[in-house]
């Protein structure tokens, strides 16, 4: 992730069974170029070793707040201010009443209160822990004063019992780092509505005329857009999961994804049309399964469904980027996309390429913009490749 590069994170661990989650955490957080400083709580090294950490993070990790290394005498204060956000993940009960209760007696909540960064609190526990009034009261007085809550979620618990009280998934806690970090990022108070995916058209209740995207691209430029400061609503027709911070609108036709950008672009600054929607869908829908015929052939009806980004087009101020998908010719088809739909910028990609366009995690773009510029962006990840289209975006709301 771009916004994680030499980013300065606490991660605090206390001691729960989830604590081995947290080298996971530990590990994307460092292949994202992050620079990691790990506080274990004393019951947290009974779970895992302080060596799990330092050998993920290339970096000591610290557990007791009488020993600082020599050459650091005030380590709670200097994890405290150097670090840009705070994570506890996991974030036991304990740990948490600590927190709210401006409690240091150990390194982790020691190094938490001298912080003044945005705090991110993973909690992990069991559920009737999780329920209890005084956790409750406790978890309302961190978000109170700003704390980002995570999870938990609701699954199997170590006491075997089903509940909520599992550690939120890696990919949640990633995203509520991102946004934490990028909170005051340069689109704060901007809105962007986000589509992905591919939508679905039915033929009869088993049958669909579709298409191959998987809605990484759209994700990942919600992602990256919330990542900035933006309010973001994503309209996905694709199965995966909820980005973290971003409402999310779940759709599968092309009419119920139109409806709900429609509705959504009032009062936006920016859509950002990634969705692979239908320009065509079966003119009628069987009520029954279609059986097997004897005939060779079967003709399929479709009809022209309306082109989103024409409608949009009709709400003021508001900036169009859309995708091109090719296959062929792709400057020349952008180019006409380009004048056809009357954007602010296009991003397009030859789908046959490999490592680009449909469910790949990278993606080569060529992006043209309104004064007849062009920009051939490199292979990149698609959440890197969507920060380069929001770094147009941005200047374009300057403008
Ligand atoms: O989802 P992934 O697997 O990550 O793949 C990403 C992607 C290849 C789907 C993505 O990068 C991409 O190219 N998306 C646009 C796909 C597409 O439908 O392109 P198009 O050239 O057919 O349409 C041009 C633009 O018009 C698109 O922005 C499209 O969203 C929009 N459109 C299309 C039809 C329609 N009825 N209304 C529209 O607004």
């Amino acid at each position: 992730m771009l916004t994680l590069h030499d980013r300065r994170i606490l991660l605090c661990v206390s001691g729960s069974i989830a604590a081995y989650k947290a080298a996971e955490l530990a590990s994307h957080l460092a292949q994202a170029g992050a620079v990691i400083d790990v506080v274990m709580t004393e019951s947290a090294s009974r779970f895992v070793s302080a060596l799990t950490f330092s050998s993920l993070t290339g970096r000591s990790a610290y557990q007791d707040m009488f020993d600082p290394p020599s050459d650091c005498p005030e380590l709670h204060v200097e994890l405290g201010r150097q670090a840009e956000v705070v994570v506890i993940a996991p974030a036991t009960a304990t740990t948490i009443a600590r927190l709210a209760h401006g409690m240091a007696d150990d390194l982790a909540s020691l190094a938490a209160l001298a912080s003044q960064s945005p705090l991110v609190v993973a909690p992990a526990m069991d559920n009737l822990m999780w329920k209890s009034p005084a956790t409750q009261a406790n978890i309302a007085v961190l978000s109170g004063q700003g704390a980002t809550i995570v999870g938990p979620c609701k699954g199997r618990l170590a006491s075997g019992h089903i509940g909520l009280g599992r550690l939120a998934d890696t990919e949640a806690i990633l995203g509520a780092i991102g946004s934490a970090l990028g909170r005051h990022g340069d689109l704060e108070g901007r809105k962007l509505v986000v589509s992905a995916g591919g939508t679905k058209e039915p033929i009869d209740p088993v049958r669909y005329v579709g298409n191959y995207s998987s809605g990484k691209m759209g994700h990942a430029l919600a992602e990256a857009a919330r990542d900035r400061g933006a309010e973001v609503v994503l309209i996905t027709a694709s199965s995966l999961g909820e980005p973290y911070g971003v409402r999310t609108v779940r759709v599968v036709r092309a009419e119920e994804m139109r409806r709900a950008i429609v509705g959504e672009c009032q009062g936006a600054d920016a859509i950002l049309m990634a969705a692979a929607v239908a320009d065509y869908r079966p003119a009628s829908e069987a009520q029954e399964k279609m059986k097997r015929a004897q005939e060779e052939r079967l003709i399929l009806e479709l009809e022209r469904t309306p082109d989103v980004l024409e409608e949009v087009g009709r709400v003021g101020n508001l900036i169009k980027v859309g995708f091109a998908a090719e296959s062929h010719d792709l400057l020349a088809n952008a180019q006409e996309k380009m004048r056809i739909k009357r954007l602010d910028l296009l991003a397009a990609n030859d789908v046959t390429e490999k490592g680009a366009g449909f469910g790949s995690d990278t993606n080569r773009i060529l992006l043209l913009d309104s004064g007849g510029g062009q920009e051939e962006l490199p292979m990149l990840s698609k959440y890197d490749a969507a920060q380069r289209i929001l770094d147009r975006v941005v200047n374009l709301l300057r403008k």
